[in-house]
Order: C-alpha cells, then structure tokens, then sequence
C-alpha cells in the first residue's frame, strides 16, 4: 500500500506541473485531492478493512502525502496567478506603474474665506456671533427701524416681495418672490439688509450688547461691478452706558486694518438711514487706481464698503432701552465689497458665476 501512495503522489505532482489553468488545477484537485472521488482519500478511506497494524504506517504515509499535495496545488496556484498578471501587464492592458488619478478637491469659496477672516476679526474685538432669518417681516426690516410705508427712504432698499398664496397661510415655501415693490399689500419679503437683527437681538437681550450678525440679503438690484442680486452683509452692533461715535470709529478702524492691512487708506464720511442718527459710510481707496479715479470706483478713487451711525433714540426706545440711559453704535458692511478689494477683483459678477477656473485661484 505505501508503494500505491507514492506512486499516486509522484503521478500527481507530474500531472500538476502540466495544469496549465485554473480549470486544469481544478479537475486535478478533484482527482487526487477530491473528498468524494479523490485517489488518496479512497486510501484513506480503504483504511478501515487493513489490518489493524498496517492501518497506522499506511494513514500516516497517506496523510503526509496528501498535506504535501495540497501544499503543492496551493504553490501551483499562486504560480498561475502571478504568470497571469505579468501576461496582462506585459500585453499592456493594465499599467500598474501609471500614477492615481486624484479626485478633484473643492475649496472654500471666498467670500465664505473673507466672512470667516471677518467673523474671526470680530470675535477677537469682543462681538458674538448670531444669525437671523432671510425671509423676514416688513415690521423687522422697515418699521421697526423708523422706515413706515410710503416712507421715501423705502426707496433705497429695492425689495423682493413675497406674494401670499391666495386663499392659503403664508409661509416661505409657498410664496414667490415679486418683481415688483408693493408695500401696501404685502407683509413678508427677502431681507434687503442685515439690520432686522437689530431690532431682534435688542428684543431679546438686555445691554450691554456685543454683537454681529452675518447672512445673506437680497435686492432688486440693477447689477454692475460693485452690485450683486444676492449680497451678504455682516451686521455689527453694540449697546451700552457712554458709547459714542469715537468707539464705532476706533472699532471699524481696527477691522479695516486687520482685513486690508495698514497702508490702506479709510474715509468715514456722513450719511443717512433712517435708523442712525449720525449716521455714516465708510469707504476705502480704490485698489484698481489707487484713489485716482477709474470705471471700478466710478472715478471717485473711493469703494464704500459699509453704512453705520449711532442707533437712533427712537429705535433704542421702541424696543424698551430708555435711551437716556443707553447709547450705541451699528453698521452693516458689505462682504463682497471687502473681498473685492482683498484679492483686488474687478467685478463682484465673478463671485457667482460658478466658473471653475476664477474659484480655483482662491
Ligand atoms: C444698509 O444696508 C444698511 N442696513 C447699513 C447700516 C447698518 C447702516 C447699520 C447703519 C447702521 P447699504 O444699502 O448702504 O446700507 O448697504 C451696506 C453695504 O452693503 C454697502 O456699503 C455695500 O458694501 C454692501 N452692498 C449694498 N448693496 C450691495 C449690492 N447690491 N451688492 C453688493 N454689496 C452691496
């Protein structure tokens, strides 16, 4: 019987040097290896009718056979795969050497990049940061902040108004912002501005106040190089005993020179809204000319970037501050402008028009 084995083994090991793919490998797994059908498992299941002192030199020579096959099919194996793969890369199908294709990788818009810089800036200075909603009430961004309808000064903000779905309640999802202004017969609107969140945080908290509210605000805006449809302000505003328009100076002062750096010149020059009284805007030099003059700052050699003042009286009292007691300083500033003149691009229409090749520079 051990001659049987060893000739079943050296048969076997013949034969699999000639299997020359997975089919062979497995049609000769199965005759020499198979459970079943396999020629050393019929040895070893012939084991039981030896006798009883073969059984044990007959098994065991068997069983080493058979692990040293399986050993040998498994090496076969890996041959074959190897020799596959080679054949592949050397008929070049598959170049493994070739570099991956990286996918390609979004970044941070910039006028998200210049809102954080801001938002950052602002937190070091002392201001928390809140947010508000953008489809908003005339009472918050009108009334409340002394411009009643038919005010002349609605004028200023060209507003989307929201249309109630007849017959239905109002909400945001089922209104259609309206091209044309209609104050008298409608009650909600896109906000065109940040400054509601006065009115908001004022409502909620007592002084002393700190704060700043960015966002997006909307207006039916003829667009050019300096204006957008879609904008986003950062609303600045505090409130105290004894604040003056030396701390609102001192404050936008230090921001600019953390956004622009110190070389840059600023001009805060008076006027009006409703809401402030005194109220300002702050321009910063133009970058294209330098302050000479040129289309980008309509040849005043001036970029406004925000409008702010002192809260007025009416408006600290209309959300219950006695304002006797209390004063203080607000400003909405518009954040394409700072990043228009940060980056120096020459028209705010590049921001959003999606196009790949201006957004991949930042
Ligand atoms: C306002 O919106 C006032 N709410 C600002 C304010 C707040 C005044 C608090 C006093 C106290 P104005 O419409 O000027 O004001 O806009 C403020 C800033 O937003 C502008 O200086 C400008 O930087 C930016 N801005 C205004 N309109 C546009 C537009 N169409 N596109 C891009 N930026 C704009």
């Amino acid at each position: 019987m051990p001659e049987d084995i060893q000739a079943i083994e050296r048969d076997a090991l013949e034969r699999l040097a000639q299997a020359g793919d997975e089919a062979a490998l497995q049609r000769w797994h199965d005759e020499f290896l198979g459970r079943r059908a396999g020629r050393l498992s019929g040895i070893l299941r012939q084991l039981g009718s030896l006798p009883i002192e073969e059984r044990r030199t007959v098994g065991s020579a068997a069983n080493e056979a058979k692990a040293r096959l399986e050993a040998a099919y498994e090496a076969r194996q890996e041959e074959l795969r190897r020799a596959r793969v080679e054949a592949t890369i050397r008929t070049g199908r598959l170049d493994v050497t070739l570099p991956g294709r990286r996918p390609p990788r979004g970044r941070l818009h910039p006028i998200t990049q210049t809102m954080r810089d801001l938002l950052a800036a602002l937190t070091e200075l002392g201001f928390q940061i809140v947010e508000g909603p953008e489809v908003e009430s005339d009472y918050y961004n009108f009334e409340m902040l002394r411009i009643p309808q038919d005010h002349p000064a609605r004028d200023m903000w060209d507003t989307l108004w929201l249309d109630p779905m007849p017959g239905g309640p109002w909400s945001a999802a089922q209104g259609r912002a309206s091209q044309t202004s209609n104050a008298g017969r409608h009650s909600m609107l896109l906000r065109t501005h940040t400054s509601p969140n006065q009115i908001r945080v004022m409502e909620k908290f007592q002084p002393p106040i700190r704060l700043a509210v960015p966002g997006k605000c909307y207006r039916k805006e003829a667009v050019d190089a300096t204006h957008e449809w879609q904008l986003t302000q950062i609303e600045g505003l505090a409130v105290d005993e004894n604040v003056t328009l030396a701390d609102l100076k001192g404050t936008l002062g230090e921001l600019a020179r953390r956004m622009f750096g110190a070389e840059r010149k600023i001009m805060l020059r008076l006027a009006y809204f409703p809401f402030v009284e005194p109220g300002v805007e702050m321009a910063v030099d133009c970058f294209v000319c330098n302050g000479g003059g040129c289309s980008m700052c309509k040849g005043t050699g001036w970029i406004e970037v925000l409008g702010a003042g002192m809260v007025h009286p009416e408006v600290l009292a209309g959300v219950g501050y006695d304002p006797e007691r209390y004063t203080g300083f607000a400003w909405g500033l518009g954040v394409e402008r700072f990043a228009l003149l940060r980056y120096g691009i020459d028209d705010i229409r590049h921001f959003y028009s999606n196009d790949l090749r201006f957004l991949e520079q930042f």
